[in-house]
């Protein structure tokens, strides 16, 4: 499958300059995360469509709103579809997009850093349902993916952790590089370039394996317990905070597993402990809860998960973990 092309512009008025380009004259609409119209100056002859998001509204309701837009303006499947948000944004509009006649062209420009370096690509997108979180989605390669650092200017300190995590997984992955730029006294002044390297990692796993059938499970790299801590949580912890706790405990399991050298888990704790985030987390519900919601991860048949770990710097590695035994690691260290 042909991977979304990727341009970087390096500031706002740039931006405006690159959409127009990849615009033309084609018909098309841009939908806009309503927290951004103050932030960003678009050309108003863009065609723009402010939409109210947040994980709350992230359901079949704006999926619709989204559908509606497109069909009042006359869309076809050879219409551009743009979308400038975070994750929220782009998993409503991929979806949207990928759906409207059976698919129109999409341009994702991801305005958060987990946008950035993580969301926005690989295809994946969804919505909530009474189910869960993204139980509804489809693959969906964005035609273009647009990137442009100057939105983090006004990104909130959690919501750059998020997105930071992400990157140091990829450097875990499949690049030590990106954790050399990140484990500095201020890892923005090098924001440009751990986003490039951290995008490289992705797109490099997701050209061996776009639906997820082997390699791409790589990037779940801390999310099997990150999950699971924002569930036990009611999502009172943050995406980013959960992930990195669920990257540490796997470095420890590397540890015993693989002898992996501990300097690899030090150096990630320290990075924790200087942007004050916490580098452990007690689980509130009971054994049989905990395991019921393993037991549903896409990962699990008969009770062993998929689970990622690194054998190294840039060695990553699926075993297959029995739930109880990955538990007990959880619960009792
Ligand atoms: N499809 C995928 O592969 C994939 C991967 C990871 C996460 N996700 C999804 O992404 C979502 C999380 O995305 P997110 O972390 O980007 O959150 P988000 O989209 O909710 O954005 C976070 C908040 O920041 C605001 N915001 C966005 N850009 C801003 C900016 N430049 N300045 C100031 N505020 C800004 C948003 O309005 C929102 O309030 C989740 O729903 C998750 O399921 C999808």
């Amino acid at each position: 499958m042909k991977l979304s092309e990727i341009d970087y512009s390096n500031n706002f008025n740039d931006l405006d300059i690159d959409l127009k380009n990849y615009i033309n004259t084609d018909n098309h609409v841009v939908f806009l995360d309503s927290n951004l119209s103050s932030i960003l100056n678009l050309d108003e002859n863009l065609n723009i469509f402010e939409i109210d998001i947040n994980e709350s509204t992230k359901g079949l309701e704006t999926i619709q709103k989204l559908w509606s837009i497109m069909f009042d303006q006359s869309l076809d499947r050879n219409s551009k579809v743009i979308g400038i948000g975070g994750g929220v944004l782009s998993d409503l509009v991929g979806f949207a997009t990928s759906t409207f006649k059976r698919g129109a062209k999409l341009c994702l420009i991801p305005s958060t850093l987990l946008g950035m370096v993580d969301a926005a690509h690989g295809g994946k997108n969804g919505f909530n349902n009474d189910y869960g979180k993204n139980q509804i989605g489809t693959f969906f390669i964005p035609e273009k993916i647009l990137i442009c650092s100057e939105f983090l200017d006004s990104l909130s300190e959690n919501e750059l952790n998020n997105g930071i995590i992400e990157s140091i997984k990829a450097g875990l992955l499949g690049d030590r590089t990106i954790l050399d730029l990140i484990y500095v006294d201020n890892f923005m002044k090098n924001i440009d370039e751990i986003i490039k390297k951290s995008v490289k990692v992705k797109n490099s796993i997701l050209q061996n394996d776009i639906e997820e059938s082997n390699e791409r499970m790589f990037l779940n790299l801390g999310h099997t317990i990150g999950h699971l801590i924002e569930k036990d949580s009611d999502f009172s912890v943050s995406h980013g905070q959960a992930v990195a706790i669920g990257i540490l405990k796997g470095l420890e399991i590397a540890e015993t597993k693989y002898h992996l050298d501990n300097n690899v888990k030090h150096q990630f704790e320290d990075f924790l402990n200087k942007k004050s985030l916490k580098t452990d987390y007690k689980f509130s519900n009971d054994i049989n809860y905990l395991k019921e919601i393993i037991s549903n991860d896409k990962k699990v048949s008969n009770d062993v998960i998929k689970f990622v770990l690194i054998q190294d710097i840039e060695k990553p590695i699926l075993i297959d973990l029995h739930i109880n035994d990955l538990l007990e690691v959880l619960i009792n260290g």
